[in-house]
């Protein structure tokens, strides 16, 4: 069942995290489902514009409506992750999604509340709900890439007035994460001074980790050790999932520890046999591996059990 992101976020403000998953194709879509039924969790199903553009996004929204049907116990939203304007606007007037991401977390301050401002206008008059973003974060999304150097951390008096002037719906924080498998170079660790700061002048009011990957050093390993060369990567520290949830962090995102699961599954079968040349059992093992993935990622956000209390919730 599809809900609306704001039902899935007021479920969870301050005692879990959901996990926002991206998907890009068939198998990443039953990989998810299946996790979050095992687990018992609601979640949210992401697509960025690269996953529109990769197959076709009427392929996508096939895929998630007919995953669904096969799920049916599931409790999801669907969300546009890091729009543009007009992306933001195709999702809204598609009707499909309840909730899009609009990043303009490149631009100056005003300009980043000028184009946020427009987007939640017309998404709220269809009642769909916006995430914006402020503060840059490092590593490389779609077309742009943040050096290190040049990522810097959600301003908390900024973060108020941005969230007064624009009527956003949820807020993307840069707390010291960044996108891919090469988070950190020296300590690891979430900026929770910065995030208490946020929560303190935005009490109630949803926040957004990206860049959450934790790259298991495991998976790389099995990577590398079938032919990888991923060096020097270091993700978040899965046990500052609930710490930051308790601080508001609600929305959790999580894409590049599934591209691992998929490219170590993949690596190794072929590895293992060479004379194979058919996609399916290896399609099929990654279903069962990402699965166990999402569950366990669940698991660490706190939304594995939630789903039973959830249901009962949106019945009241
Ligand atoms: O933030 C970026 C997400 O991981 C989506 O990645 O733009 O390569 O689909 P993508
Ligand atoms: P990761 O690269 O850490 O998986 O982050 C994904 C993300 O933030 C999607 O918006
Ligand atoms: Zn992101």
């Amino acid at each position: 069942m599809i809900v609306t992101t704001a039902q899935l976020f007021k479920h969870a403000y301050g005692k879990y995290a959901v996990g926002a998953y991206n998907i890009n194709n068939a198998e990443q879509a039953m990989g998810l489902f299946k996790g979050c039924i095992d687990s018992k969790a609601p979640f949210i199903i992401q697509i960025s514009k690269g996953a529109r553009k990769y197959t076709d996004k009427r392929m996508l929204e096939a895929i998630i409506r007919s995953a669904g049907e096969i799920f049916p116990d599931a409790i999801f939203a669907v969300h546009l992750d890091h729009g543009d304007e007009q992306t933001c606007y195709e999702c809204i007037d598609s009707g499909f999604f309840s909730s899009v991401m609009i990043d303009a977390s490149h631009d100056p301050f005003d300009e980043n509340v000028a184009i946020t401002k427009r987007v939640v206008d017309k998404a709220h008059a269809k009642g769909i709900s916006v995430e914006a973003e402020l503060g840059m974060l490092g590593g490389v999304e779609e077309d742009i890439k943040v050096e290190e150097g040049n990522a810097c951390l959600t301003d908390p008096v900024e973060a108020e007035d941005f969230v007064k002037k624009t009527g956003c719906d949820s807020l993307a924080c840069a707390i010291g994460t960044s996108h891919g498998a090469f988070k950190f170079k020296g300590k690891q660790s979430l900026h929770f001074d910065v995030l208490e700061k946020i929560k303190a002048r935005l009490p109630g009011f949803p926040l957004v980790m990206h860049g959450s990957s934790s790259v298991p050093q495991d998976e790389v390993a099995r990577i590398n050790a079938a032919g990888g060369q991923i060096a020097g990567s270091m993700g978040v520290d899965v046990n500052e999932y609930l710490p930051a949830a308790k601080r508001g962090v609600t929305k959790v995102n999580i894409d590049t520890d599934g591209r691992l699961v998929w490219t170590r599954v993949h690596r190794e079968f072929f590895r293992d046999k060479p004379a194979e040349f058919d996609f399916r059992p290896p399609g099929k093992i990654f279903i069962e591996e990402y699965a166990k993935f999402i569950a366990s990622r669940n698991k660490l956000l706190g939304s594995a059990g939630q789903l039973d209390d959830l249901r009962a919730s949106l019945k009241k």
